[in-house]
């Protein structure tokens, strides 16, 4: 089954054809990053209106590069949340246009879902159940995951989300947006022990708080002369602690749980430090850890088409009535 995926919740536009659900034939992605530099963040309207200008050009390069005909697709699978409201809109309706005039069926997915499916491109087998952890720039969450459909929160953040303190933290030191990438970069010269930053405690262990390391950093920051050498230091201590806590809710999560398997997904796991810090930790505790493909791990219309077919195998359709649920936690 061909399936034709579409993902424009944030500032990325992407089209992806996947060949029944894993074999990825083309996976398209144009960011709309440079554009949003100078303001240290995402600005929707921009977002947007660069999505209305690309979507259609990107479905046809995805369809070139995968060698595919429109008529060959059997199925649209469209981000329909959470995301930006504008951005959402122009995925859905371009979806909507399409499964209309080639009389194909349609599928709206969910966004932070399909992070962690991204794991499951390219044919890998995870037994269910499993604990997901999804790490991003929108949002930081533990699932349980019984099946593609069968998915319990466990726990999120009650503040920022992970990427998102990445990114507040490399604004507060000049380091320019986004922040995941260059801190990482930073942090690899810098002394991890230099500088004790700590995640919050949350009442329930396997929420997340981010702002509170955030606000550290600033204090710390705001009244020295910082040298490179201090801010790599700074880059180094907070992405450990970071990556400390995500490390022990997740294996808290396992735990509780009696799931030896932690599929782990989003924009911040592409961080190196943290994939190894993980693998490092579940040695020893029968823990098996899976991480995406690195290109895998930021926005993209690949994981979009891969879970719309599982879901549409499943018996799942959505109809020309889709529109987007900001805060929906649905499968379908
Ligand atoms: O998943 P994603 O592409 O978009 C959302 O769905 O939010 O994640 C983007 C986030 C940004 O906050 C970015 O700073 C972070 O992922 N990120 C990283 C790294 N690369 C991207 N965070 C830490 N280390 C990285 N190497
Ligand atoms: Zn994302």
């Amino acid at each position: 089954m061909i399936v034709l995926g579409l993902e424009t919740s944030c500032d990325e536009t992407s089209a992806a054809i996947v060949r029944n659900g894993c074999a990825i034939l083309s996976n398209t992605v144009a960011s709309s990053l440079e554009f949003h530099k100078k303001y240290g963040g995402v600005i929707p309207e921009i977002a947007s209106r660069m999505q209305l200008e690309t979507i259609t050009g990107i479905t046809e390069s995805a369809l070139e590069k995968a060698g595919k005909k429109l008529k060959e697709v059997d199925l649209i699978s469209v981000t329909n949340r959470p995301g930006l409201i504008g951005s959402l809109l122009v995925g859905i309706s371009f979806a909507k246009a399409l499964s209309l005039s080639l009389n194909k069926p349609l599928i709206g997915v969910n966004h932070v879902y399909s992070h962690f499916y991204a794991n499951f491109l390219n044919g890998e087998k995870i037994r269910f159940p499993f604990i997901a952890l999804v790490v991003s720039g929108g949002h930081t969450n533990l699932f349980f995951v019984r099946d593609f459909d069968k998915i319990d929160l466990l726990g999120q953040t009650q503040d920022d989300a992970c990427g998102e303190a990445f990114d507040k933290v490399a604004k507060i030191l000049g380091l320019g947006y986004p922040g995941g990438p260059v801190i990482e970069r930073m942090a690899k010269l810098g002394d991890p022990k230099k500088i004790k930053f700590n995640c919050s405690g949350t009442k329930n262990e396997l929420n997340f708080s981010f702002s509170g390391i955030k606000t550290a950093v600033l204090y710390y920051a705001r009244d020295r002369r910082l040298s490179l050498k201090h801010k790599q230091d700074i880059c180094a201590s907070f992405q450990e602690a970071v990556i400390e806590a995500l490390i022990r809710k997740a294996i808290a999560a396992c735990k509780i749980k009696k799931t030896p398997r932690l599929v782990v997904g989003g924009g911040v796991v592409a961080n190196q430090r943290l994939r190894k810090k993980f693998h490092q930790a579940a040695q020893g505790l029968d823990l098996k850890c899976y991480f995406p493909q690195t290109f895998l791990c930021m926005d993209n219309a690949a994981m979009i088409a891969g879970l719309g077919y599982q879901l549409f195998k499943k018996g799942y359709r959505s109809d020309l009535n889709l529109s987007l649920d900001l805060n929906g936690r649905r499968v379908c």
